[in-house]
């Protein structure tokens, strides 16, 4: 197994398929405009799929499919059944806003998709339009529906952000009943593109849990030793389980095994990275397989990124990267390049 240098083994790839959304979430894309990579910039499938074979001849088993909002992309299936049957991939899944996925689950669930997760954060549909800036919620609603009619139990997640949707934690623990999904409430990340974050939006892991108790008893943790997952999971007295993705205030980098690939096809060992590894260039120009093997090998082994945690170490904490600046300039600083 091929380790960090924290001792940290690379099983994770986040694959960014798409920097466009149809969405604008106050958390990630507040901005009234963008700056998008160039097009011929934008890996073709079949490129992609040359790298996630080289990751996975490197350990990586699990691929998580993201944007942007990635079902923006043309013919995502055909990606997905590029993936889906490689050897040695125990896990495929996507992370979607919804609004495009019930046109589309069919489709990815034939070509191998296992998985899907849904991004929803509030049940109002005033608060999902100032949210949003998109009147939207009946169409996540449909495609909620859809995902559970192909692949029963799946999970919703939601940002939390203090005086914006934190009174609808345990309505949307309801909903998660409702539609046989497991909510996780994530917590509000200072990540580039989250340029209105500041601390005292944060609603806390400690916070969601004292509320959930108020209203429903005590609450116990489910034990879960072997996993690298970022959410802790949690149980309500009726059995109802929830996960909390505490990545502000308790971050986990400590078991960190994920890394991303953006659309264009820079590598990034950390959330917080500033800078990526260039993995286009190398194959455009036609090096082998085991020339970028051993671009992604050496760059991993000197990994020692831990951005959450050195963020959280900071004593004065703003937004992580001025809009004015860099944002404006390498769209690879944006959450929705990267992939969230
Ligand atoms: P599962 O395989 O279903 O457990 O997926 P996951 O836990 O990787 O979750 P998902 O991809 O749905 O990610 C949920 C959210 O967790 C993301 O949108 C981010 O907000 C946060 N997150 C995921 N990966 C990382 C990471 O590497 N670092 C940090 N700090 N946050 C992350
Ligand atoms: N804080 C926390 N999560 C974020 N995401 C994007 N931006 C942020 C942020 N600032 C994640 C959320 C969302 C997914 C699309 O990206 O999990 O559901
Ligand atoms: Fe991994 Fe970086 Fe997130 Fe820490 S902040 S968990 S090292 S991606």
């Amino acid at each position: 197994m091929m380790l960090d240098r924290l001792g940290r083994p690379l099983r994770n790839l986040r694959l960014s398929v798409t920097d466009r959304c149809n969405l604008r979430c106050e958390y990630c894309m507040p901005e009234d405009d963008y700056v998008w990579l160039p097009r011929e910039d934008v890996l073709h499938f079949e490129e992609t799929s040359a790298l996630v074979d080289v990751f996975l001849s490197l350990g990586v088993d699990k691929v998580r499919l993201t944007g942007g909002e990635p079902l923006l992309r043309r013919d995502v299936p055909s990606l997905v059944r590029l993936i889906s049957s490689k050897p040695g991939l125990k896990d495929l899944a996507l992370t979607t806003n919804g609004v495009l996925l019930a046109d589309q689950v069919d489709a990815l669930k034939a070509a191998g998709l296992r998985r899907v997760t849904v991004s929803l954060d509030t049940l109002r549909r005033d608060r999902f339009l100032a949210l949003t800036r998109v009147d939207q919620l009946a169409a996540v609603h449909t495609g909620i529906a859809a995902a559970h009619r192909v692949y029963g139990r799946f999970k919703i997640d939601t940002v939390v952000i203090r005086g914006v949707n934190d009174e609808e934690v345990a309505d949307l623990i309801e909903y998660g009943k409702s539609v046989d999904a497991e909510v996780r409430f994530i917590e509000y990340m200072d990540v580039g593109g989250a340029s209105r974050w500041s601390p005292e939006r944060v609603f806390s892991r400690r916070e969601i849990l004292d509320l959930l108790s108020r209203r429903y008893g005590s609450i116990e943790s489910i034990a879960e030793p072997e996993s690298s997952a970022p959410a802790e999971r949690f149980a309500l007295p009726d059995g109802t389980t929830f996960g909390i993705i505490a990545s502000t205030t308790e971050p986990f980098c400590r078991t960190c095994d994920r890394s991303r690939l953006t659309a264009d096809g820079m590598w990034y060992l950390c959330l917080y990275a500033t800078r990526g590894v260039d993995l286009r260039d190398p194959l455009r120009r036609g090096a082998s397989m085991d020339e970028i093997k051993a671009l992604i090998a050496g760059a991993w082994r000197d990994r020692t990124d831990r951005g959450a945690e050195e963020r959280l170490a900071l004593g004065d904490r703003r937004a992580f990267v001025p809009v004015q600046d860099l944002l404006r300039k390498d769209p690879h600083l944006e959450m929705h390049t990267r992939g969230g």
